[in-house]
């Protein structure tokens, strides 16, 4: 494969690709390099050691492959590995995810958000840094929905069993009145139709994606090569990743395996 200057992302599974569309969409002359380890997803119930052994791995084969800039597409990761990273490469452009509690909390009207996440999430110094930051006078629900990734994963979101689910969590958050859902994990933000379709006009969802897209925008090395080529490998089954990114994305990839 010819190698291009590229944005490499990173996830767990597919759930980056809701990143990555952002990143088409504010620099589409740009080659992307998207990297799902669905081999060892979900990430989320893992201990931060072992993720950070896999995201170590893959930042290597990134950079091996062309990527000038590494997006961590992925709350746990992030949270599990981004400052290790920058300590390992302190030369290289990293662009992590932070749950989105800032807008949360400039936009709540009720004083009280929802942040759906996973537990690596949940429990890492990153979501309680970002909680004593931002969120001093707001009260926090923190609901861990590891099978809002299992849906997205499995591509079962529009069916009854994958809506009741997505109620259960949510239904908490609303009898809360919590008025803002933060998405802190990016696998969720796929499941927007059926979470709208329970929020109404009650809550606002709040995905960080774009945002992210953005930096990354503002941190692309100078130098790097403009290339339209677009990328997709998983550590998982090519067949069964292709199947998926076409249900989430709408784009038909040649997938490669590792
Ligand atoms: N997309 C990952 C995140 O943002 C999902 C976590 C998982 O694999 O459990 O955290």
């Amino acid at each position: 494969m010819r190698q291009c200057d590229s944005i490499g992302v990173l996830d767990s599974g597919v759930g980056g690709l809701s990143v990555l569309r952002q990143i088409h969409h504010i620099l589409p002359q740009y080659a992307t390099l998207y990297y799902a380890d669905q081999a060892h997803v979900p990430y989320g119930p893992r201990a931060p050691r072992e993720i950070d052994q896999f995201v170590e791995n893959i930042a290597d084969y990134l950079m091996a492959q062309g990527a000038r800039v590494i997006v961590v597409a992925c709350h746990a990761a992030s949270s599990a590995s981004l400052w290790h990273l920058r300590e390992r490469y302190p030369d290289f452009p990293f662009v992590g995810m932070e749950p989105a509690v800032k807008p949360a909390v400039e936009a709540t009207k009720t004083g009280v958000i929802g942040v759906l996440t996973t537990q690596a999430t949940a429990q890492g110094t990153l979501y309680k840094s970002v909680l004593e930051r931002f969120a001093a006078n707001t009260t926090v629900l923190t609901v861990i929905a590891p099978k809002l990734v299992e849906i997205v994963e499995q591509s079962i979101q529009h069916t009854p069993q994958g809506q009741a689910i997505i109620q259960e969590y949510l239904t908490p958050l609303l009898d809360a009145n919590a008025d803002q859902i933060v998405m802190a994990c990016t696998h969720f933000p796929f499941l927007q139709t059926e979470i709208q379709a329970i929020i109404g006009k009650k809550a606002m969802i709040v995905d960080p994606g774009e945002a992210v897209a953005r930096q990354v925008a503002r941190i692309l090395p100078a130098d790097m090569q403009p290339c339209n080529q677009h990328r997709y490998v998983t550590s998982g089954d090519p067949v069964r990743f292709r199947r998926l990114v076409y249900t989430l994305a709408g784009i038909d990839i040649v997938p490669e395996g590792i």
